[in-house]
């Protein structure tokens, strides 16, 4: 088992990638949902989870939970050991390794395993999305149709 934890404001095809490589690797794959209020998620963590749920309905290995403290507390609950994380680019180096470094000092027996989404969806992120969205701007290319359609709705709403 592997837990892949973010925020998933929303879930992108960049995640998609991730998941479905990940599961030719490891039997389930969770994909933790985080709270993370700090972020300030223009979803709610109930829209996040049923988003996250629906695109990930055709991987039969995958189960869609949620979290609000910490990571590895959550992965320890779950009797896991490994924490999956995708490395877009160099950029995403710094962050990953001092969330990594933390985790471990944290609980030194969970090991975080990072992999890279395919190159296309190296450049984009869950912010670069909402900003295309809210300028009504192609997102065919970024997230699946429902995840379109909801940040449609939801960005009408504001
Ligand atoms: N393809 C495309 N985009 C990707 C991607 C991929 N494969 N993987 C990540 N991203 C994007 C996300 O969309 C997100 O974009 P945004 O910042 O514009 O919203 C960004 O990269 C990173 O976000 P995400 O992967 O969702 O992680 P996060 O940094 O928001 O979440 C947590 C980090 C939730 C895992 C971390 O904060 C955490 O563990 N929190 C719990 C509290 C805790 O334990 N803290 C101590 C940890 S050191």
């Amino acid at each position: 088992m592997i837990i892949y934890p973010g925020t998933f404001d929303p879930i992108t095809y960049g995640h998609l990638d991730l998941i479905e490589r990940a599961c030719h690797i490891f039997s389930t794959v969770v994909v933790a949902v985080a709270e993370n209020p700090g972020k300030a998620p223009l979803f709610t963590l109930q829209e996040r989870i049923e988003m996250a749920r629906e695109a990930t309905s055709s991987f039969a290995q995958v189960r869609v939970e949620s979290f609000s403290g910490l990571l590895v507390e959550f992965v320890q609950a779950k009797k896991c050991r490994v924490i999956l994380r995708g490395v877009r680019a160099i950029s995403d180096f710094e962050y990953e390794f001092q969330m990594a470094l933390s985790n471990r000092k944290l609980a030194p027996n969970i090991e975080t395993i990072f992999m890279m989404p395919k190159e296309n969806y190296s450049f984009f992120s869950s912010r670069i999305i909402k900003e295309i969205a809210s300028l009504g701007g192609e997102l065919s290319e970024f997230v699946p149709p429902l995840v379109e359609r909801k940040l449609k709705e939801k960005l009408s709403q504001l």
